[in-house]
């Protein structure tokens, strides 16, 4: 493709990746060959776009070595995975006097779900500032760590300043005074071997459009034990395991979190 008479070089990669050809077959592949409902149907395509699903859902576990292809939850991108964690863990694990850390570098999308959160429990957020090198200044993020940090919000690589955090470190200290930690893994994921049992992460996110795969598809890993102890956030089907009229109970992780019918692509 040509604009202003020269030839069309893409670098946006950061923004959103352009799709490999062979993304767009597996995707029309499944229009044209397979399209059912995942989960909801027992005849043979519904069956076929339920395997193949978790086929992707298995490929995601591996490609992050998370324990468990049950710690994926797929969702509609890395913002919806972050939501997931405030309304799901963070409502139901804070409360005023509690603290979250967070670097002035993170994506919007990693800041104002946990304003909300902050407005709904009273938790308060804590910002970590910029060395005079313009990256977060990590030894204040440790510094800034007490029993009353209940969690902290960071990237692995920023989207603005490509600086590159020590989340296995910043885990380590977080978990020693009993917080948890969320990872933006938005730009990490696609250019670098990231290891969810190394890093230690309780939950980490990102998105597949950013990674040369569909948008509309993100993903959020959390840690087994957590994913089973937390509320649905969506509700609606697939997420639940028996419907009464007065009340619901709950699917296990992770379609506990995968309410109505998923992203393909
Ligand atoms: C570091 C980081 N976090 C989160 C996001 C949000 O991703 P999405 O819009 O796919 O939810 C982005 C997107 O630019 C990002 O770069």
């Amino acid at each position: 493709m040509e604009v202003n008479g020269h030839k069309l070089v893409y670098l946006d990669n950061g923004a959103t990746s352009q799709k490999p050809a062979a993304v767009i077959e597996a995707l029309k592949n499944y229009y044209e060959a397979y399209n059912a409902n995942v989960h909801r149907g027992i005849h043979f395509l519904s069956a076929k776009a339920t395997d193949e699903y978790e086929l992707a859902r298995r490929k995601v576990a591996t490609f992050i070595n998370a324990k468990e292809s049950g710690e994926i939850v797929f969702t509609r991108n890395a913002t919806e995975a972050i939501n997931l964690v405030a309304n799901s863990w963070g409502l139901s694990n804070l409360e005023a006097g509690d603290e979250i850390i967070l670097t002035v570098a993170e994506h919007h999308s990693a800041i104002v779900p946990w304003q909300l959160v902050a407005q709904k429990t009273g938790a308060q957020l804590k910002f970590v500032s910029l060395t005079k090198d313009e990256v977060p200044d990590t030894g204040a993020l440790l510094d800034m760590l007490s029993r009353k940090t209940k969690l902290v919000v960071v990237h692995h690589v920023s989207n603005v300043l490509a600086s590159t955090l020590p989340i296995h470190d910043i885990v380590h200290s977080a978990h020693a005074v009993g917080a948890k930690v969320l990872v933006d893994a938005c730009q990490s994921v696609p250019h670098m071997a990231v290891d969810v049992q190394s890093l230690g992460a309780d939950f980490l996110v990102a998105s597949s459009h950013k990674m040369c795969g569909p948008t509309g598809v993100g993903f959020l890993y959390g840690k087994e034990e957590l994913l089973y102890s937390m509320p649905p956030f969506l509700g609606g089907g697939e997420m639940i395991s028996d419907v009464y009229l007065d009340h619901s109970t709950y699917a296990n992780p992770p379609s506990r979190f995968e309410a109505g019918t998923p992203a393909i692509g």
